[in-house]
C-alpha cells in the first residue's frame, strides 16, 4: 500500500514540475502554435488503424518501438498541456518524443499503445485517477494491437513512470503479448524516479524474454534535448 503522505508529496512535486513545464510549454506554443496543434491528432489517427505499419527505409526491419504516452490517451490540450514537449516545432507526448528518437536512429517501426480509457486532462485529476487505478489493479482495455509480433526480434518499450511504476496499461500490454525469445529494451520518462525498477518488473512478466536492464531514462524536463543521449545509449547496446 502506498503511504498517503509520501504519495501526496510526490504528487505535489510532480505537479510543481509539470506546472513549471506548462509555463515553458505555453511560451513555446505561443510561437509555434500553427504547426504544433495537429500533431497528437495525427498520431492518434495513425494509430487508429490498430496496426503497425511498414518498415522504415533506414533498416530496423525486425525492430518495434512500442510506447504509451498520456497525450495520446487523454483529453489534453495538445499545445498547452503539461503532458507534451516540443521537439523541432512539434508538440508530442514525452514518451513519444523519446520513441521518435529511437525510431530515427534504429529505423524501427513505431507503435502507439492506446486504451479505451480517456485519462483526465487535468493533472491533479490524472494523478488521483491513476493512484486509484493502480490500487485497484485495473487492466485497461487496449484499443491498438500489434498485427504480427513474429515480425520483430527486438521490442523497445517506453512509458512514463506513474506512481513509481509502469502505467496500468503496460500491464495490459504485457498480458496481451508473449515476448518469449525476443529482446525487450525498456525506456522511461520521469520526474525523478528514473526507471523505478520497471525493467525487473517486465522481466517478471515476460520470463522467457531477454529484458535489457540498462534501459534508457530521461526526465520530462530534458526529454526534448535527449537525442544525443539516446544515440549514445543505443550505440552502447549495439544499435
Ligand atoms: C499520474 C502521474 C504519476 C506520476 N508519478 C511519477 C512518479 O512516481 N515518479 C516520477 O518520477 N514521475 C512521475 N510522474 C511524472 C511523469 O513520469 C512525467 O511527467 C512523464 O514525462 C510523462 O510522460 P508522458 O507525457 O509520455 O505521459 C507522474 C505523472 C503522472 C501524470
Amino acid at each position: 500500500m502506498k503511504d498517503t503522505y509520501t504519495r501526496f508529496i510526490a504528487g505535489l512535486l510532480a505537479l510543481v514540475m509539470v506546472l513549471a513545464l506548462t509555463a515553458c510549454g505555453k511560451a513555446a506554443a505561443a510561437e509555434d502554435s500553427p504547426t504544433v496543434a495537429p500533431q497528437p491528432t495525427e498520431a492518434a489517427a495513425q494509430a487508429a488503424d490498430e496496426t503497425a505499419e511498414s518498415d522504415s527505409a533506414t533498416g530496423g526491419e525486425n525492430i518495434l518501438i512500442a510506447y504509451f504516452t498520456a497525450a495520446e490517451n487523454s483529453g489534453v490540450d495538445a499545445v498547452s498541456s503539461a503532458s507534451v514537449v516540443t521537439v523541432d516545432d512539434t508538440a508530442k507526448g514525452v514518451s513519444q518524443a523519446v520513441a521518435d528518437m529511437i525510431a530515427e536512429r534504429t529505423g524501427g517501426e513505431l507503435f502507439s499503445i492506446q486504451t479505451s480509457v480517456v485519462y483526465p486532462a487535468d493533472m491533479g485529476e490524472l494523478i488521483d485517477y491513476v493512484a486509484e487505478e493502480q490500487d485497484a489493479g485495473v487492466l485497461p482495455e487496449l484499443t491498438t494491437h500489434i498485427e504480427d509480433l513474429d515480425e520483430y526480434d527486438t521490442v523497445f518499450v517506453g512509458f512514463p513512470i506513474w506512481w513509481y511504476d509502469m502505467p496500468q496499461v503496460m500491464y495490459s500490454f504485457f498480458e496481451e503479448y508473449d515476448f518469449a525469445g525476443k529482446t525487450i529494451i525498456p525506456f522511461t520518462v520521469h520526474n525523478g524516479s528514473r526507471l523505478s525498477g520497471t525493467p525487473a518488473t517486465i522481466q517478471e512478466l515476460e520470463p522467457e524474454a531477454t529484458v535489457i536492464q540498462d534501459g534508457f531514462t530521461v526526465s520530462h524536463q530534458k526529454a526534448a534535448e535527449a537525442a544525443e543521449d539516446v544515440a549514445a545509449w543505443l550505440d552502447g547496446l549495439g544499435y
